[in-house]
């Protein structure tokens, strides 16, 4: 049970505010919840939840009254002493994380001074515990303690990685401030890595940017791998059952997206820039990504000549699957280039419906089924791996088309079961065959 007599509080509710504070409830706390958008504490309060994530619902329905929501800083700071801060930190012009709404978060409450604990779960630059310290000085506020305690949660999987972390990592100025924090999470079993804010606050970004390098890693070995007739899906198993390398994140395909790899690994590189080092190899993993999109396109022509007036289809247009989140999303780019080629794009994913963000997608027609997505199409790229898209009955797909190219931008498919349905099938860094009569391992996990 929780040590924590009064609510915790957790400023922002939007994705890892919201998933944060519904497991601080599940572990048995009270937790209020503060957001300034009124609309969406509404629907919260109404139980409606404004993201998809599995599990969420149910932990929030659990929960039950242990989770209140507010849109006053008055009502959140009469109740709580520790207080999480969660809002969100978008790329500035500048390719600085923007830090604007921390500052308002600090203003508000070095504003209503008394004995309280800020715990950092936004993604901020290192040295922004400094910063917050050194600006509620500025304002003459005493008895406010900060600590850092970065998410590394997945979309998709968010409720798991809160319950059950590789690690828990706390940064802090006080050692006492520290078992606050590390009291709170006293219901998870898992390593807890306790440091000084600035290593705590690097942490966060070194984490992603090493996953980031993975994943350009393995896509740049893709790419080698089409020249020499090598086949990546089975190298990357290679690799990772070397344990010092290990299989996670070492699929290839279009590239990553999202709304914490690009964001963050800009972010490191500027941060390193601003502190006059130059991240020389960030500099190839953000470079290779944004060729990684582009290549598709340059596959497929290769394979049906010029695009103008061509019809493609696009399988999948989220991030990855699971998600409705369409934030930095492979398939922003390559529908983008597809059109400025001339070609037709028809889509279909599974919650992006019709008629929705034509910002993000002008010109491309949103369609309700796979099979619709195709019809009349010269290729298929499959852009994102929604597990539908796995059990697509091919010649079923091959009737509806117009010609016959399939390109699988995550090596997904079975490409010897669609080649077998009479199309070419080209896979990132493979062929998509089978090696030695064997389905090839598949190296790591896919959230
Ligand atoms: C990521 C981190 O995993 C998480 O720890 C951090 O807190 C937030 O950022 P998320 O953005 O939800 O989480 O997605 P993730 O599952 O990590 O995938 C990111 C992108 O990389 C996706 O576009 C995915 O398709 C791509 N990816 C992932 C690959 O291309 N290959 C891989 O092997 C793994």
């Amino acid at each position: 049970m929780p040590q924590q007599q009064r609510p915790v509080g957790v400023i922002g509710v939007g994705y890892v505010g919201l998933v944060t504070a519904v497991c601080l409830a599940h572990l048995g706390h009270e937790v209020v919840c503060l957001d300034v958008d009124e609309a969406k504490i509404d629907d919260l309060r109404r139980g409606r939840i404004p993201i998809y994530e599995p599990g969420l619902a149910e932990l929030m329905a659990d929960a039950g009254e242990r989770l209140a929501f507010t849109t006053s800083y008055d009502e959140l700071c009469d109740r709580c002493r520790v207080l999480f801060v969660a809002v969100d930190t978008p790329p500035s012009p500048s390719g600085d994380a923007d830090l604007s709404r921390v500052e308002r978060v600090v203003r508000e409450i070095g504003g209503r001074g008394g004995d309280r604990l800020l715990v950092m779960k936004s993604t901020v630059p290192v040295g922004t515990g400094d910063r917050v310290m050194a600006e509620l000085e500025a304002m003459g506020v005493e008895g406010i303690g900060y600590c850092s305690n970065p998410e590394f949660l997945r979309e998709g999987a968010a409720v798991d990685d809160v319950l059950r972390p590789d690690r828990i990592v706390i940064g802090e100025y006080d050692q006492h401030d520290g078992d606050t924090v590390s009291e709170l999470w006293s219901g998870i079993e898992t390593e807890v890595v306790r440091t000084s804010v600035a290593t705590a606050e690097m942490i966060k970004y070194a984490s992603n940017a090493f996953l980031a390098t993975k994943i350009s890693f393995i896509n740049e070995i893709a790419n080698v791998c089409e020249h020499v007739g090598a086949d990546v899906r089975t190298v990357a198993v290679g690799m990772g059952l070397d344990h010092r390398i290990g299989p996670s994140f070492l699929q290839a395909g279009i590239g990553y997206g999202g709304s914490c790899f690009p964001k963050d690994v800009q972010a490191l590189k500027q941060l390193a820039g601003n502190s006059g080092y130059h991240f020389q190899l960030l500099n190839a993993v953000i470079e290779v990504n944004h060729l990684q999109k582009r290549r598709v396109v340059a596959k497929l022509q290769e394979r049906v000549g010029r695009l103008r007036g061509k019809r493609v289809a696009l399988l999948g247009l989220t991030f990855k699957p699971n998600t409705d989140d369409l934030r930095e999303a492979a398939s922003i780019v390559l529908a983008a280039r597809l059109r400025a080629e001339g070609a037709k794009v028809t889509a279909f994913d599974p919650m992006v419906p019709p008629g929705s963000r034509p910002d993000l997608f002008p010109g491309v027609k949103l369609v309700t089924s796979a099979l619709d997505a195709v019809d009349g199409a010269d290729a298929v790229i499959l852009v994102t791996e929604w597990p539908e898209f796995g059990q697509l009955d091919w010649r079923a797909v091959r009737d509806r088309m117009r010609g016959h190219h399939v390109i699988d931008g995550r090596n997904y498919l079975d490409g010897a079961a669609v080649a077998a349905a009479g199309f070419s099938y080209d896979g990132i860094g493979t062929t998509g065959d089978t090696l030695g009569g064997e389905t090839p391992l598949v190296a790591g996990e896919r959230s």
